[in-house]
């Protein structure tokens, strides 16, 4: 199994410190990315990436290295410290630039793990920002691990170890969750889209091409008949609503 660790920190103490305690235990293929060494430039906020595509991005060639080996790997880590009760920006930066998979989910068959530290406050939101957003990108499931070090000069990962492990494990089960009603809405609005009268370019040629506009989710066999009815109602609706 292979697995991608984003690190979020400009420095490798606390958070990165974490990851590598979690992951010790665990015999695999680890890669890891450290935003601060990536120089991505801030997002100008051309909405290239949502409209032409994102190829035509002009940090293109700065942000798709690191698409691509997300899309190659089996798990990812995503890790951030707390930085003013968010993430930080190097990691919001690569959000930002990713955002057009919000547009275009994609990640379906993907598990994640997210480490956050912090000194006292603002983990657990922090953590659940960043579950949300790999939810939107399509992610199959999204684990969190948020620490307060509360004046501890170093991190102890111990109580976390068996959210890890049943990450660790569900990853290397290959076996996928079924999608909530949350993420069903979401997929069915993205997919209405196109029946507006002037559907964006690119996320059309996205939802066309991959054949998602045909379908009810990302991995369909993971719905439930219930799930699937549902998918195929609120669609009509976001469809006549838009
Ligand atoms: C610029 C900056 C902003 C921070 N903001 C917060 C904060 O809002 N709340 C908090 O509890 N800790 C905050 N911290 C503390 C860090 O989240 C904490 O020390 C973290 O473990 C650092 O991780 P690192 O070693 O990976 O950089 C901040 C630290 C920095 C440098």
């Amino acid at each position: 199994m292979k697995y991608l660790i984003i690190n979020g920190s400009p420095r490798r103490k606390n958070t990165y410190g974490a990851v590598k305690q979690l992951i010790s235990d665990f015999d695999a293929e680890f890669e890891e990315i450290h935003l601060i060494e990536e120089q991505i430039p801030f997002c100008i906020g051309c909405f290239n990436c949502f409209v032409e595509g994102e190829s035509t991005c002009p940090h293109f060639s700065k942000v798709n290295p690191i698409v691509e080996k997300i899309r190659q790997c089996d798990g990812i880590i995503i890790a951030s410290p707390v930085y003013a009760l968010n993430v930080t920006s190097l990691l919001k930066n690569f959000l930002d630039h990713t955002a057009y998979f919000y547009h275009r989910p994609q990640f379906f068959t993907k598990k994640a793990l997210v480490v956050v530290t912090t000194a006292g406050a603002g983990h657990k939101k922090v953590a659940s920002y960043i579950d949300e957003t790999l939810r939107h990108w399509g992610v199959n499931k999204v684990y969190k691990i948020s620490i307060a070090l509360g004046g501890e000069e170093s991190v102890d990962t111990s109580r976390y170890v068996k959210t890890a492990e049943k990450f660790f494990r569900d990853v290397e089960s290959e076996k996928l969750h079924s999608p909530s009603f949350g993420d069903v809405t979401y997929f069915a609005a993205w997919k209405a889209m196109n029946y507006v009268e002037e559907p964006i370019k690119a996320d059309n040629e996205f939802w066309t091409s991959t054949g998602l506009i045909n379908q009810d989710y990302g991995q369909e066999a993971n719905l439930n008949i219930v799930k699937k009815l549902y998918s195929k109602i609120i669609f009509r609706i976001f469809k006549r609503m838009f």
